[in-house]
């Protein structure tokens, strides 16, 4: 019988370092081509990541994941909207006609909540601009876009770099940057707010057009459903969530996915060498691991089967690195020391459920319960989750009675994503500092592990002494409940 351990069962043996932990980089692959500036993506449960959650993850340097107890448009217009929150150049901006009325202009604007339209003339070039500023002072609606816009205004030709995009704007005092072709044609839109959104948020996780990185949750029950909606909202990738990933249904609707859609596919969720490489083989461009690790999981208890997490993380990862394919390492990290652990075994990423639940923007209810404030968290496995939609995530077939694999329940409210993930973060690096490590790939090259006794676990943990000061990163709280 092999033996197989998990994150408590371990630690990390500190080697001889020349870098201090500010000086790493904790900048990852998440699938394909795609980077994390963080190697954090939030869970695909409907007590975890929507769009608040995904757009404030992403623009710390991670990436969310839309979760599927949703109609496949709710999920597509979430996944549009974190798409839509960070712009470098807006591709194809809304335009008015110089010979609109000013009242289609006021429409058009109420309608998308824009202050500013670039104006165009029958021939399709740019000739003005009209701006909140310009309709400030018009009391006549019925007046003309070519009345009342602002003529020749301040453009950028070409390809615009951040550095000539932010001194237009200084110089000018402008809002607003229309870019144009040597034909004077309109190609994009640069915006003062969001280059201030990438001036204050410098580690967001984007695409190459400077768009926060988002995924979706998809099944293979529901993915010929759900693809072309996510794939028009520009989704950057999609996760098969299936409790057991290791089946013929997955294999097959990865390979559907990737033979049809230019797109990063995640399979999973899977524990074993075996079921990573069938995963591979069907053209999955990273594979999550985790069966029955999560905090809200029955799945073990429930149906006797599953891996502790460190080491199906690191029977998967053996295998996936022969393939230069990267694992995530999804669910049971309780402490930022577990996502040092995670990546150590080899893991690129991890995925959190709980730890992220208790955040200001994840969706749950806030509970107040005994004079504390609290978050719901359930498994998307527990009979509530099971009721809206998320059955077929563990073979559940339509009228069948629920037999849960997770549990509802609620967990200390944690404040902002921000400052938590901080704590994350930081916690990481400081795991890498200890082990000499500059950057992920030589964190999940490093393996340097010893197995510890219960008698280690407990010295590791606070002891003899009451706390009278709570951490924002230590709490006792799951050995406690
Ligand atoms: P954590 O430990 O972060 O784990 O709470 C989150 C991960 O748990 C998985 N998940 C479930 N597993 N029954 C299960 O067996 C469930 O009801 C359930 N809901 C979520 C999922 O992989 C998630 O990312």
């Amino acid at each position: 019988m092999k033996e197989s351990l998990s994150y408590d069962d371990v630690l990390l043996v500190p080697a001889y370092a020349e870098i201090l932990p500010g000086d790493v980089s904790v900048k990852t692959r998440l699938a394909g081509e795609l980077m994390l500036n963080i190697p954090l993506m939030s869970a695909a449960m409907d007590t975890v990541t929507e769009e608040k959650l995904a757009i404030a993850l992403a623009l710390e340097g991670g990436a969310g994941v839309i979760h599927r107890n949703l109609t496949p448009e709710e999920q597509g217009r979430q996944v549009a909207e974190v798409k839509r929150h960070l712009n470098w150049v807006i591709e194809a901006p809304l335009t008015v006609q110089e010979d609109q009325t000013i009242e289609a202009v006021r429409e058009i604007m109420h309608d998308y909540g824009i202050s500013g339209l670039p104006v165009l003339n029958g021939e399709g070039k740019l000739c003005g601009i009209i701006t909140g500023r310009d309709l400030r002072f018009c009391t006549d609606d019925t007046l003309k876009v070519a009345d009342v816009m602002t003529r020749d205004p301040v453009v950028v030709s070409g390809i615009p770099t951040e550095e000539i995009a932010q001194q237009k704007f200084d110089t000018f005092k402008i809002e607003k940057l229309p870019v144009i072709d040597e034909d004077h044609r309109l190609t994009g839109l640069i915006t003062v707010k969001d280059m201030d959104k990438h001036q204050q948020f410098p580690n967001a996780a984007t695409d190459k057009n400077g768009r926060l990185i988002v995924g979706a949750a998809v099944s293979p029950q529901d993915y010929e459903r759900r693809l072309p909606i996510l794939a028009d909202a520009r989704v950057d990738f999609v996760v098969f969530d299936v409790a057991h990933g290791d089946t013929l249904s997955v294999m097959n609707a990865v390979k559907a996915v990737k033979s049809k859609y230019d797109i990063v596919v995640i399979g999973g969720n899977v524990a074993t060498a075996e079921g990573t490489k069938r995963l591979i083989d069907a053209g999955a461009d990273a594979v999550k691991v985790g069966v029955g690790p999560g905090s809200i999981c029955t799945t073990r208890v429930i149906a006797g089967i599953g891996v502790p997490q460190w080491s199906a993380v690191q029977w998967c990862a053996e295998e996936a690195v022969k393939h230069d394919i990267p694992i995530i390492a999804d669910g049971g990290i309780k402490y930022s020391g577990d996502i040092t652990k995670a990546i150590a075994a080899g893991a690129s990423s991890v995925m959190l459920g709980n730890l992220f639940a208790g955040l200001r923007e994840a969706p749950g209810r806030e509970i107040i319960y005994d004079g504390r404030m609290f978050k719901e968290y359930r498994g998307m496995g527990s009979i509530g989750a099971l009721k809206e939609g998320s059955g077929d995530r563990y073979s559940m077939g339509k009228n069948e009675a629920p037999v849960p694999e997770g549990i509802e329940g609620r967990v200390p409210y944690k404040g902002e994503l921000g400052p938590f993930v901080n704590q994350l973060v930081v916690g990481l690096k400081k795991g890498m500092g200890y082990c000499g490590c500059r950057d992920i790939e030589e964190l999940k090259r490093y393996n340097n592990f010893v197995r510890i006794s219960a008698a280690g676990l407990a010295e590791g943990h606070t002891h003899d002494v009451f706390i009278t000061q709570e951490a924002p990163n230590y709490s006792k709280f799951h050995l406690e409940y």
